[in-house]
């Protein structure tokens, strides 16, 4: 059962963070508690166990992608406290509770996301595998969360409030501002793997392109369709900001449609690895068919 794993993998997960990233006891707490209180909170862990899946599949041990898996959970946390800030989707739950910024107040929830991105690459810094590995995860983690990966895309997401975009430039921002950080789970499970050839890596492209644009697709559907109790976080808030997204420019049967054939895709990808995939196959399946 792939919950079950994701249960098993969120445990290994977030007893590390609590190593690595513990309360603080200093006139400056506030921030590190906020910053915990969205880290550990809830969330599926899907990222982290990602990593984990493909350094499994890559012959490497957990433990050597461990903290990499970390610091990604750690960045996309960061961006989920500040995608809810009032300036930017204006949302007061996140993971079943009231975002950071309802919580500790937009200033504190503003530091917690740049501590949370800062301490991401203190985290990668000190995994217990060779230099030259963890130069190689600084620079995936930072191409796909910088300029031209996440932030960009959310910039993008943003303008869409205001330009009506056609097919290819809304895929562009979910490449940025999701699929991005999926490519960048799989490439540090092969990197922590030490398996990061020029064809592994263009499979994890392929593969996280396409699960990660699904993702983005079920994410707007549920958006419009969900349970908010179960999702954790408001249903509507794309039709109150006025978004272009999948929905709106298809409809939600086609919107599904497109999900599907694309996780399809991103699961013909992992063949190119070879090895056992089934794990990876069960989560992609399981992402598609959600309902939080
Ligand atoms: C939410 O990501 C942001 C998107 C890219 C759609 P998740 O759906 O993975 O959020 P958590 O980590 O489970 O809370
Ligand atoms: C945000 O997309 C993706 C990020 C990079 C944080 P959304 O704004 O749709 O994510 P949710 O629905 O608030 O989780
Ligand atoms: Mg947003
Ligand atoms: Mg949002
Ligand atoms: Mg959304």
């Amino acid at each position: 059962m792939i919950k079950n794993l994701l249960k098993e993998y969120s445990s290994l997960i977030e007893n590390r963070i609590n190593e690595l990233f513990p309360e603080v006891e200093s006139g400056y707490s506030a921030v590190s508690d906020a910053a915990r209180y969205s880290l550990l909170l809830g969330g599926k862990r899907i990222r982290p166990a990602i990593t984990l899946l493909f350094c499994e599949l890559c012959g490497g041990k957990t433990e050597d992608a461990l903290d990499f898996a970390v610091a990604l959970e750690m960045i996309h946390t960061y961006s989920l406290i500040h995608d809810d800030l009032p300036c930017m989707d204006d949302d007061d739950m996140r993971r079943g509770n009231p975002s950071c910024h309802k919580k500790f107040g937009e200033d504190i929830a503003l530091l917690a996301g740049d501590t949370l991105l800062t301490q991401a690459f203190y985290v990668a810094s000190v995994a217990s595998v060779s230099p030259e590995i963890k130069v190689k995860a600084a620079k995936v983690l930072s191409e796909s969360a910088g300029l031209h990966g996440m932030i960009g895309g959310q910039v993008l997401d943003l303008s869409f409030e205001k330009i009506r975009p056609d097919a290819e430039k809304l895929t562009d921002m979910y490449m940025r501002k999701t699929a991005a950080l999926l490519i960048c789970a799989a490439k540090l499970g092969i990197i922590a793997a030490g398996k990061d050839t020029e064809q592994n890596l263009k499979s994890a492209e392929i593969f996280g392109f396409n699960l990660g644009l699904a993702f983005q697709v079920i994410d707007d559907i549920l958006d419009c369709t969900a349970d908010e109790k179960l999702l954790g976080k408001p249903v509507g808030s794309d039709e109150k900001n006025q978004k272009t997204t999948c929905v709106t420019l298809y409809g939600i049967e086609k919107s599904r449609e497109i999900a599907a054939d694309m996780t399809d895709k991103a699961i013909s990808a992992l063949k190119n690895f070879g090895g056992d995939t089934e794990k990876l196959e069960n989560l992609t399946e399981f992402l598609l068919s959600r309902n939080y």
